[in-house]
């Protein structure tokens, strides 16, 4: 009796053990597929890179955009604060400039193209081009707040998209996003000193 016992409770431990095996082997191949490095960086299909790179294309069109309209706004506005007006565009276009860098690293490091075309950037861009057509602080300050509303919008989407995956472009995307928020927040400081 004692032996049939035993041997009813070795095959007990067998099947749970191959069964535990079988769901182990599952989650290490889910976990494979989900994460390189250590469980660090999260990867994406193929279509979810393809998509990606897309929206990074679109936010580089918009960050030439940005880059452009802070840099013209700097030369033409006048009025009102306009040193202090000036020195804060020329400035976030400097930052612009460097989201544009960031954001073709990005896309390089994807496998994909950046806009190697201008002619693209009013096809692709999620924010278009505001020209500053009147040249007083009030309206440069105010086409360009609208301008980070939409940069925000477009980057805390593309956060959404990545939902914590490929942690080097959320990273990136955060840090670029952070900039733009202090830019809207440095533009409406202005608009409140200028009374408006
Ligand atoms: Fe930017
Ligand atoms: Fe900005």
């Amino acid at each position: 009796m004692n032996e049939w016992l035993w041997g009813l409770g070795g095959v007990a431990v067998g099947v749970v053990l191959v069964h535990g095996l079988g769901y182990l082997t599952a989650l290490a191949r889910w976990f494979k597929r989900r994460c390189s490095c250590l469980g660090a960086t999260f990867t994406l299909t193929p279509a979810e890179t393809t998509a990606l790179i897309a929206m990074l294309n679109r936010a580089l069109a918009d960050e030439w955009f940005a880059f452009y309209q802070y840099w013209i706004g700097a030369h033409v506005v006048a009025g009102s604060l306009a040193m202090s007006v000036i020195a804060e565009l020329r400035e976030h276009a400097e930052q612009e400039f460097e989201h544009a860098g960031l954001l073709v690293e990005r896309i390089k490091q994807l496998g994909g193209t950046p806009l190697l075309d201008p002619a693209e950037w009013a096809i692709v861009s999620n924010c278009g081009y505001l020209a500053p057509r009147d040249y007083d602080s009030k309206p440069v300050l105010e086409q360009n707040v609208q301008g980070e509303i939409c940069a925000i919008s477009s980057y805390t989407s593309l956060l959404e998209f990545l939902n914590g995956r490929h942690a080097v472009t959320a990273g990136d995307v955060t840090f670029i996003l952070a900039q733009e928020e202090e830019h809207k927040r440095d533009l409406q400081g202005l608009l409140t000193k200028l009374g408006k």
